[in-house]
């Protein structure tokens, strides 16, 4: 047997100082979409996300609830953990860097900084901000409207002066554009590329990575007041998940160097810069590609818990359905810009793209072969010019989508589906099968099978993005889940006439708003 080829992916790990909301399972959902098509595409996948557990932010949030940080963290990550069931997301392990596994990996990476001689004590006294669990140089703060310094990303700070170890980032600087140079993939999509490019060009400080004022985190190996720094603690789950500090564990070998780190742009600079700085310290390979998506807003406002505006996805999944919400998100935006989120775009695309286009494909077709075929796979006749055409584009179709994939253009990839969807509603127009029920059976049965196939190859390509519907669509096609992977799909996999189908059913209802029906 042939081995399969490693995928490695991950999301980011989400900070438990709240409730998940729709950014948190926009990274978590791209990255599911990856993983289910590689996997479908006979890769061996691992696919990890956690939640990120310590730090002041996290601390602080604790105090606020008045439950002990431990406690405190045990329940809001069981909140992430149930989104990662309700949106469906296939990950092969959940991190949490409370865990034993993770503490040592950390303390195993600090141990090979400080033995490179990459790490040095000093003391930091400048300013920091807890929502980001940042340090900020002073040229970076900009004034708010009260006059008083804030981060760039609008965030609070605040000067600290404590006793801190640094790394030496400032020795990585050559070293660093050097990996970019030679790896023009790294950073996707390019404009971000350019500006960690520009940002590492301006020059780099060293980073403070650890902290004496509070105590929640991994200690320092031989140095209990210190506490690391918690980006270089939340990044090092990466390696763990895959049995770092054995470097000889099977994990290790076959999944590092990581092949995707899905992050939102503005954790970039962390998994860019200090991560791939860490790692060439420590003497371990960066991973393969960060790819930075944008930022959603809501109804045209940032998306922010002081304007009570936070998308819940778990209601929007009650509101208008899994597949759906999955399906919206990934379709609305270019992947990599800022989008919007409206609930009026939501329900246009649910109601045009999905019921309108897909549904109706399906349900038009499948309810002529119960009536007219004997609710069989229908025989087939002789192909016409129009036939082998249709086919063959979309024969083409899954190519197209792994070759999007691969960049991480979901949006690509959704569109070609979605075309030749609208090509398959304009064969069915063209070709008229209720016509030739009764004027040529034969062909109408011709007809028919074709645009089964067709549905059956939709509906493959389809999985990664609306697991659920899709797999009920392959259902009412035929097709048995052992024929559900890529390497079925194509010519050599065309729909066996004479398979008996079940009943069809509706797979997209339109969404009807309550307040107008
Ligand atoms: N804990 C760090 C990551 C450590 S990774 C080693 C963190 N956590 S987070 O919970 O604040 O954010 C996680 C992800 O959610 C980021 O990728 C971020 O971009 C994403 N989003 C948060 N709000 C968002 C939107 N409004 N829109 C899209 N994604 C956003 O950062």
């Amino acid at each position: 047997m042939v081995k399969k080829q490693p995928f490695y992916i991950t999301t980011p790990i989400y900070y438990v100082n709240d409730a998940p909301h729709v950014g948190h399972a926009y990274t978590t959902l791209a990255c599911d979409v990856l993983a289910r098509f590689k996997r479908l595409d006979g890769f061996d996948v691992k696919f990890l996300t956690g939640t990120d557990e310590h730090g002041q932010k996290v601390e602080k949030s604790a105090e606020k609830a008045g439950i002990d940080p431990q406690n405190f963290t045990d329940k809001v990550s069981k909140n992430f953990q149930t989104l990662t069931h309700k949106m469906n997301f296939t990950n092969d392990d959940f991190i949490r860097t409370t865990e034993q596994r993770h503490k040592i990996a950390c303390q195993d990476v600090w141990k090979r900084l400080l033995d490179a001689g990459d790490i040095y004590l000093g003391s930091y006294s400048g300013w920091y901000s807890v929502r980001d669990e940042a340090f900020y140089v002073e040229s970076e703060l900009i004034n708010n409207y009260e006059g008083t310094k804030i981060a760039p990303t609008g965030a609070e700070v605040e000067w600290l002066e404590e006793p801190s170890y640094f790394f030496k980032l400032s020795a990585w600087q050559e070293r660093l554009l050097a990996f970019y140079k030679k790896n023009p993939e790294f950073i996707l999509p390019l404009t971000r590329r350019n500006e960690v490019i520009s940002f590492v060009e301006g020059g780099l400080q060293d980073l403070s990575v650890s902290r004496t004022s509070f105590k929640w985190g991994v200690s320092v190996p031989n140095d209990d007041n210190h506490i690391m720094y918690v980006w270089l603690d939340a990044l090092t789950n990466y390696i763990t998940a895959v049995g770092y500090p054995d470097t000889e564990h099977e994990e290790f070998e076959k999944f590092w160097p990581a092949d995707l780190h899905m992050v939102g742009k503005d954790i970039l600079r962390f998994h860019a810069v200090y991560w791939p700085a860490f790692l060439m310290a420590a003497n371990l390979e960066p991973p393969k590609r960060i790819f930075a998506h944008g930022w959603w807003t809501n109804e045209g406002e940032k998306i922010s818990k002081s304007l009570g505006n936070v998308i819940d996805p778990l209601e929007l999944i009650e509101t208008y359905g899994l597949d759906q919400v999955r399906y919206f998100l990934l379709r609305e935006v270019p992947f990599g810009n800022d989008g919007d989120f409206s609930r009026s775009a939501m329900v246009r695309r649910i109601n045009g793209e999905l019921a309108n286009d897909f549904g109706n494909l399906a349900q038009r077709v499948l309810s002529m072969i119960n009536k007219n075929c004997n609710g069989q796979v229908p025989e087939k006749g002789i192909f016409t010019k129009e036939d082998e055409d249709f086919l063959d584009r979309v024969d083409g179709l899954l190519s197209i989508v792994r070759e999007a994939l691969d960049i991480q253009a979901f949006h690509i990839a959704l569109e070609s589906i979605w075309t030749e969807i609208r090509n398959s509603n304009h064969y069915i127009d063209h070709q008229a099968p209720w016509t030739l029920k009764k004027e040529n059976p034969d062909r109408m049965n011709t007809v028919l099978y074709i645009l089964a196939e067709v549905i059956r190859q939709l509906a493959m390509v389809a999985q990664p993005f609306v697991p659920e519907a899709a797999g009920k669509m392959l259902d009412q096609v035929g097709v048995s889940e052992l024929n559900r992977n890529f390497n079925q799909y194509g010519l050599k996999g065309r729909l066996n006439v004479g398979v008996k189908l079940p009943k069809p059913q509706g797979i997209f209802p339109r969404y009807v708003d309550e307040l107008d029906s």
